[in-house]
């Protein structure tokens, strides 16, 4: 087995949480796409807990507009299978999280959710106040201007991108994916006609059958400026051939 799932969490009696043994840089470096998925079922506890994490994402005024499909049932992964262009690991990984977001969903969620922040003592009265004043504008605005979905879908893919590095933090491998068509995925997930959903990001995860390597990165400098753009930013440890070397780093799944 290249991912032994049992050696990679715990559950921690004191919190109720589960944990791993993995930092978070380590398993930013670590995570791989991964495009073939052996045919192992994901241990139900691990689905539920990806589930509870996708959801603490931070999001725009914690308006949390993903609405997150969990799709195990085989029928509907080959749907979505046939709705990614065939894209074989679809339909191979025993667990696709759909990242799907509702444009409308923060007219009902709003006055609960900062009701809630306010009972927390998270938000003072005052600050819920103003996202009581200030929201429900700046929402109407966006959607003005054609700009929800948008706001929707970043969002979204804080929601996904947590949820893909928490995976492979209990020893799963990850596929990201956009290439798919958006009313065939909503077909597949049973909410055809619905405009008020928009399809973020799939996130296809499981068990590897391949060890897989990383087509690497660009040095940090030709992707990121100092204070002003084009400004390289300096890395010491990224310097010619040797900070190439630097980002080609290749997941160690034994
Ligand atoms: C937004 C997004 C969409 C992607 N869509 C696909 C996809 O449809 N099919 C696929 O095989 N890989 C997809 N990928 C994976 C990328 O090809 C991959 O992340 C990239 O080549 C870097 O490889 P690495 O993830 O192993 O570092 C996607 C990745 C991202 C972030």
């Amino acid at each position: 087995m290249l991912y032994d799932p049992a050696s990679r969490y715990k559950w921690r009696q004191e919190t109720g949480l589960m944990e791993t043994q993995m930092s978070v840089p380590e398993v930013i470096r670590r995570r791989r796409t991964v495009r073939g998925f052996k045919p192992d079922p994901v241990p139900e506890e691990i689905v539920r807990e990806l589930a509870r994490l996708a959801t603490c994402a931070p999001s725009s005024w914690n308006l949390q507009p993903w609405r997150i499909v969990v799709v195990t049932d085989e029928a509907v992964r080959l749907a979505l299978q046939r709705a990614s262009y065939n894209q074989k690991q679809v339909g191979e990984a025993p667990v696709t999280f759909v990242f799907a977001f509702s444009l409308g969903g923060w007219r009902q969620d709003l006055e609960p959710m900062t009701a809630q922040a306010e009972r927390l003592g998270a938000w003072s009265p005052e600050y819920a106040a103003g996202v009581r004043r200030n929201a429900p504008t700046q929402q109407e605005l966006l959607d003005k201007r054609g700009l929800m979905r948008e706001f929707c879908l970043r969002d979204t893919v804080v929601a996904a991108t947590q949820t893909a590095l928490a995976a492979e933090s209990l020893g799963l491998a990850t596929c990201l994916m956009s290439g798919w068509q958006e009313q065939r995925i909503k077909a597949a997930i049973g909410a055809a006609g619905d405009d008020d959903l928009g399809i973020g990001l799939l996130l296809d995860m499981g068990y590897s059958v391949e060890l897989p390597r990383s087509p690497g990165r660009f040095p940090v400098s030709h992707t990121v400026s100092w204070n002003r753009l084009g400004v390289p930013f300096p890395d010491p440890r990224q310097s010619g051939a040797e900070g190439l070397e630097n980002n080609l780093e290749t997941a160690r799944h034994d």
